[in-house]
């Protein structure tokens, strides 16, 4: 691993065993202005999750995970579960309809021993919200405070929530959720600054930042989330609304630097250069190698295929590169074409891809 891979290694974590670990928690400190990866479904793997901690990132999310599958003990959502101690501080990530479930999930979670436990009221999805899940708390508050209530009883470990503004432009109610959450003992709250009309449509209303922020009374750490993809944003964020922290979605897919480049920014003023094609393309097999030792090959090669369209943006041939890759299941194959990739066009040839 070369010297820009290497940027906030966690070396300081490596002696510390499990019983003694808890670090800090960023996001649960006021004006700690962290960066922070946010939960995604098959995106937020720990893989993932490695690489944007050793690339500055302070704090990460798991994938969200269903409180029903927890507590039925699925296979799958003990796997989501499973983490390195170097991605410390780390949140699980639930989401369900159901109090009771979501009672025996922090439970579960918990068990699981992660630095704290993060409630999904915003997930968009219609599935999800047709059984009282993810958003459909934005409709009844009641139902939020709940569930959220129930959360916090469950578990020693710290509770965060993540959501979006409101329901919809009529029932954009943040500020009254904010502080009912805070008074149920959430100790931090992450805003998608999108309703849940919108979808991802439109931009991400970061006034709305300031507003809550401003909220008489209202103490626990804010953290920014939706469309924030420069250091230019980061710094807008921290110095105009006064966020305790920012969350990063989209823009980490396939471009883990993201923090290295963001908090280098904060810190500096200074805009680093973009890595090299080699150092990305390096990113890029390693994140492949940690995904298929902890999802196995078939899976493991799957969950990439998110990723390689932002390591290769802007690489002349990138674009074949892509396409070869896309038609490989084996991890060897993938590794030959991403390490032996020279971007003059005659070597993509000698290296066996149809042009
Ligand atoms: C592929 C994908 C999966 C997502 N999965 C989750 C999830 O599991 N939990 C969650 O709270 N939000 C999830 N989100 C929403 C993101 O965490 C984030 O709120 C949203 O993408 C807006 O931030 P961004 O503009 O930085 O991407 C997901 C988003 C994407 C694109």
């Amino acid at each position: 691993m070369d010297s820009f891979l290497n940027f906030a290694m966690n070396s300081n974590l490596s002696h510390i065993s499990p019983e003694d670990h808890k670090p800090t928690i960023p996001v649960l400190q006021g004006g700690s202005r962290s960066v922070v990866l946010a939960p995604m479904e098959d995106v937020s793997d720990s893989p993932f999750r490695q690489m944007c901690r050793n690339q500055g990132a302070d704090v990460v999310y798991t994938e969200f995970i269903s409180s029903e599958a927890i507590i039925r003990a699925s296979e799958a959502s003990k796997h989501k579960m499973v983490f390195e101690e170097a991605e410390r501080p780390l949140g699980i990530q639930i989401f369900g309809g159901r109090e009771e479930a979501m009672y025996g999930a922090a439970k579960v979670a918990e068990a699981n021993n992660p630095d704290f436990i993060d409630i999904n009221f915003g997930c968009p999805v219609y599935k999800i919200v047709k059984k009282n899940a993810g958003s459909a708390c934005l409709r009844d508050p009641g139902m939020m405070e709940r569930m959220a209530g129930t959360v916090v009883d469950a578990t020693h470990l710290p509770v965060t929530v993540k959501t979006r503004l409101g329901w919809d432009d009529q029932s954009i109610r943040i500020r009254e959720i904010a502080l009912m959450l805070q008074s149920v003992g959430v100790k931090a709250l992450t805003v998608h600054a999108r309703t849940r009309s919108q979808g991802y449509k439109g931009e991400a209303r970061w006034e709305y930042f300031k507003y809550l922020r401003d909220t008489p009374g209202l103490e626990i750490p804010i953290i920014a989330n939706g469309d924030i993809t420069t250091p230019e944003h980061a710094r807008y964020l921290f110095d105009e609304t006064g966020v305790d922290g920012i969350m990063i979605g989209r823009a980490t897919i396939g471009n883990p630097w993201i923090f290295r480049v963001i908090k280098h920014y904060l810190e500096t003023g200074e805009k680093l250069p973009s890595p090299t094609i080699g150092e990305r393309l390096e990113m890029c097999a390693d994140q492949l190698q940690s995904s298929v030792a902890h999802h196995g090959e078939r899976y493991g090669v799957i969950m990439m295929k998110k990723h390689y369209g932002n390591y290769i943006k802007g690489i002349r041939n990138g674009k074949y590169l892509r396409m070869e890759i896309m038609k490989k299941e084996r991890m060897e194959d993938i590794l030959e074409l991403l390490l032996n990739f020279r971007e003059e066009p005659e070597p993509l040839s000698r290296i066996g891809v149809a042009v």
